[in-house]
């Protein structure tokens, strides 16, 4: 009796989890020095790359700092996609400067290194003893978190993400303890991506919005102990995130790509990437992730359009499960756009079949991919034909990302969900 009675009560229970504090705002960098005076620091680890440093508002940041009396120690040599080594690099720069804090600055690839430096700092090793899931055995150091890029919100998610060269693998890194003590989300700190970082980091918080909203119902993740498990499955508060990240994508993202001094599309996309963070890192992502991870170690594409070109032909395979909710999200994504006009027209006159209007989400994320000029085939990313078999079996041992898939996938499946993107 008090077996079964638990056992319901586990599967009606969900929980959420972000950033610590959120700040959001044009000008909002500059509370850094106060946010960081909070924590009794004195020595922060500036994790960035030599791009990021030398944007203006970004050395009037460092300059601020020093003004507060704080002694930054600058590692600015983070890569894109980041391997294992540059985050000893960082680790090793800490070390030597005796730092007592962290704050990143940049695009994922610099947060992601930035919460790595600030676990392996506070508990010594290497990254590597801390790869998989809850491997982080407390808090970490006190961790600000500057996105510079409208994407991955890893700004407010509990996962680092690198790659493992030698293996020709991403690895992730997820604990609750990786969850900044606070993000300062800027938008004004966007405005200088070049329209190509706008197109891949923007499609990228498009999908994990897209999972996030259609992922298995946490209700159905059962058989997994819920403190043992990466992702909840979807549930309303993660579905509410993630449907205003696809709208606001959907109204801006075109717009930020082309008209990159539109600083409503800027702020429009800052908000949408931080709100698919919350989203993806408390629903999940899934199957685009899991086949995306084995693709970006191969090819070296960028994690937002490996994503990108994957996000159709998995919710090609995923729509016999999701008919209502990608009839919502075609909804979501045109409703507020100019760019996305024809489709919006198509989505306006077909209220009476649930496939066709779950259809035109696809037709609406293909219209999405051509305007960013995201390329459309794995071969163009410089895929073999012959790796296919490789990464399928590579994305179908992320059992994290395919239990939490709304439809049940195969390694045959994904072969063939490739082979159709190839
Ligand atoms: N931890 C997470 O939750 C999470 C989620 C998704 C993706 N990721 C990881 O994030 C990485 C991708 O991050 P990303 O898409 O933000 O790109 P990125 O961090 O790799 O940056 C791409 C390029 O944009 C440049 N750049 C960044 N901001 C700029 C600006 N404001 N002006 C001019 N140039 C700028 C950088 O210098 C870099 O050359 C991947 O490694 C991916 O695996 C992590
Ligand atoms: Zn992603």
């Amino acid at each position: 009796m008090q077996a079964n009675l638990n056992q319901t009560n586990l599967n009606s229970v969900w929980q959420f989890a972000s950033a610590a504090n959120i700040k959001f705002g044009r000008g909002s960098s500059a509370l850094t020095p106060s946010e960081l005076s909070r924590f009794n620091v004195h020595r922060p680890l500036i994790v960035s790359d030599s791009t990021v440093i030398a944007l203006p508002q970004v050395m009037k940041l460092l300059a601020a700092l020093r003004d507060a009396n704080f002694s930054p120690q600058i590692f600015d040599t983070c890569v894109p996609e980041p391997a294992i080594d540059t985050a000893k690099k960082a680790i090793e720069a800490g070390r030597a400067g005796k730092v007592d804090c962290v704050v990143g600055i940049g695009g994922g690839s610099n947060l992601d290194v930035a919460k790595m430096a600030a676990a392996v700092l506070k508990h010594s090793g290497e990254p590597a003893n801390y790869f998989g899931f809850d491997a982080i055995p407390g808090p970490i150091l006190p961790l600000i978190a500057i996105p510079t890029t409208a994407g991955t919100g890893s700004e407010v998610s509990h996962s680092a993400v690198l790659t493992d060269s030698d293996a020709g693998v991403k690895v992730s890194t997820l604990s609750r303890w990786l969850r900044p003590a606070v993000a300062i989300v800027d938008p004004s700190l966007t405005d200088s991506c070049p329209p190509h970082v706008t197109a891949h980091s923007g499609i990228d918080a498009l999908v994990h919005a897209i999972e996030a909203y259609t992922n298995r119902d946490f209700q159905q993740m059962v058989g997994v102990d819920p403190q043992a498990r990466a992702y909840e499955g979807s549930y309303p508060l993660t579905r509410l995130l993630a449907a205003e990240a696809i709208r606001l994508v959907g109204r801006s993202l075109v717009r930020a790509y082309q008209h990159p001094t539109d600083q409503t599309a800027r702020d429009d996309m800052a908000l949408a990437a931080m709100l698919a963070g919350m989203a993806f890192s408390n629903s999940g992502v899934a199957l685009v992730h899991a086949l995306e991870y084995p693709v970006g170690a191969l090819t070296h594409c960028s994690h937002g359009e490996g994503n990108g070109l994957l996000l159709p032909h998995v919710m090609r395979f995923n729509l016999p499960e999701c008919q209502r909710q990608f009839a919502e999200i075609a909804q979501l994504l045109t409703t507020a756009s100019t760019e996305l006009a024809t489709n919006k027209a198509r989505t306006r006159v077909t209220t009476n079949c649930t496939e066709a209007a779950a259809q035109l989400a696809i037709d609406a994320v293909v219209s999405l991919q051509q305007a960013l000029n995201i390329r459309p085939r794995l071969r163009d990313l410089g895929l073999h034909a012959h790796q296919i078999p490789l990464v399928a079996q590579k994305a179908f041992q992320i059992k994290r990302l395919i239990d939490v898939n709304p439809r049940r996938a195969s390694e045959q499946d994904l072969t063939t969900i490739l082979e159709s993107a190839y």
